[in-house]
């Protein structure tokens, strides 16, 4: 061993591979900050190898946000540690999270009387969290209404806690529509009324949302797949819901916001990971939350700000669905969407192709031009372009001219 070794630290010996300006032996009191202020002094610009990437989840990001995150990654804002690195009850990340929630706050205008809770789990998890927090025992009713697989599955998932019942199913016709409010029947005794706002697969979104005719006036929704895609009315709902890799982040964060006076009333046999009243009396840090994830989040809400809001989104989101859409309903049939024209979704854009033998030359030569992940769902096929918030109008530009040359060649 030479003579310098020991005074190396042992993590930078293995890094063998890293810049040699980390590996250089120096004094502890020498901290790497030469190293943080030329990342600092450049911040890293786009990169022209980034794909469109219409995935429905995990999905793209904001580039912006991306290369913030990058530009922090190292050392958080002179902490001398990564967000991932450092303690969910220390001072920086406290500020993160408390930030996150406030920007949140504001984009979606939420009132006090609402709690929002940054959670794991998954939305899957809160199949299960709404009736164990809503329902007092299993023989207490709910309302689902199912406009597609994931409504599917939340009712499935509450059959093991309540007694929900299906109000209204969009099965028989293939998962096109949403009802008609007025003719709804909802069971006034139930506890509470539960829709998906936007059903990622099936690419129905509802526009506006029924009033819920039970004791509580509660209305859950599972806006997992259109989150911060618009301006909501959140005192509409009791629980409003989300995974955030679809538009705000990426996976490992939930997001629950929730009216106060719903939280403190969960079955005995509710886990503990599962009970809004330890989550909010904590403040989302009762175990370890997703630290990272949270931070994404944040940047994403400041981003969404910074863009002017919702409404704003709201507009942009629009105008590429409409491009989109018109090309298909354009094309004499070669393209086809089965939703119903007034519920399509402005997030997830399912179609087909009349001469279905071509669509997996269609995803294939679409990708070789740098537009990935468009196969449609695994069970419904087809095509699918999830166009998030994050999808640049440039993304659905070059997709809607690559359809019309498709067609030029196979029509
Ligand atoms: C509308 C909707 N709800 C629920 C889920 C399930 O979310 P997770 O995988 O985060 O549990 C998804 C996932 O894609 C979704 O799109």
């Amino acid at each position: 061993m030479s003579a310098a070794a020991p005074t190396i630290p042992n993590s930078l010996l293995l890094n063998r591979h890293k810049p040699t300006r980390l590996l250089s032996p120096r004094p502890f009191a020498v901290r790497c900050t030469a190293a943080t202020q030329t990342a600092a002094a450049t911040p890293p610009t786009a990169s022209s190898t980034r794909l469109f990437n219409f995935a429905a989840g995990p999905a793209t990001l904001p580039e912006p946000v991306l290369l913030k995150a990058q530009s922090e990654l190292y050392d958080y804002q002179g902490s001398g540690m990564s967000v991932m690195e450092m303690s969910h009850r220390g001072k920086h990340f406290l500020s993160i999270i408390q930030k996150a929630e406030s920007d949140l706050r504001n984009l979606l205008n939420i009132p006090d009387s609402y709690s929002v809770l940054f959670l794991q789990g998954g939305a899957t998890s809160q199949f299960s969290s709404i009736p164990l927090n809503l329902c007092r025992s299993s023989e207490d009713s709910a309302d689902y209404i199912v406009t597609g697989s994931w409504s599917d599955k939340s009712f499935k998932e509450a059959q093991r806690y309540c007694s929900p019942k299906v109000i209204w199913s969009g099965k028989a016709d293939k998962y096109v529509k949403i009802p008609d409010f007025d003719n709804l029947e909802q069971n006034p005794d139930a506890t509470y009324l539960h829709i998906c706002a936007n059903e990622t697969i099936h690419g129905v979104e509802f526009k506006d949302y029924p009033v819920p005719k039970n004791k509580g006036g509660i209305l859950v929704a599972d806006m997992s797949s259109n989150f911060c895609s618009k301006p909501v009315d959140v005192s509409k709902f009791g629980i409003i819901y989300a995974g955030a890799q679809k538009n705000v982040g990426p996976s490992g964060v939930t997001m629950v916001i929730i009216r106060k006076d719903l939280i403190g009333n969960a079955q005995g046999i509710t886990p503990i990971m599962l009970d809004y009243k330890i989550h909010d009396e904590n403040k989302s840090l009762y175990n370890t939350p997703p630290c990272y994830g949270i931070y994404m989040c944040g940047l994403v809400f400041e981003h969404l700000l910074e863009l002017g809001g919702l409404a704003g989104v709201e507009k942009m989101n629009k105008k590429k669905a409409d491009l989109l859409y018109q090309a298909i309903d354009e094309s004499k049939g070669f393209y086809r969407c089965p939703v119903e024209q007034s519920v399509r979704s402005l997030m997830n854009v399912p179609f087909t192709l009349e001469k279905s033998e071509l669509e997996g030359d269609f995803i294939k030569e679409a990708e070789k031009e740098g537009m990935v992940q468009l196969k449609g769902h695994r069970s419904v096929g087809g095509m699918r372009a999830s166009i998030y918030n994050a999808m640049p109008y440039a993304g659905v530009e070059k997709l809607v001219g690559f359809m019309k040359d498709f067609q030029a060649r196979h029509g």
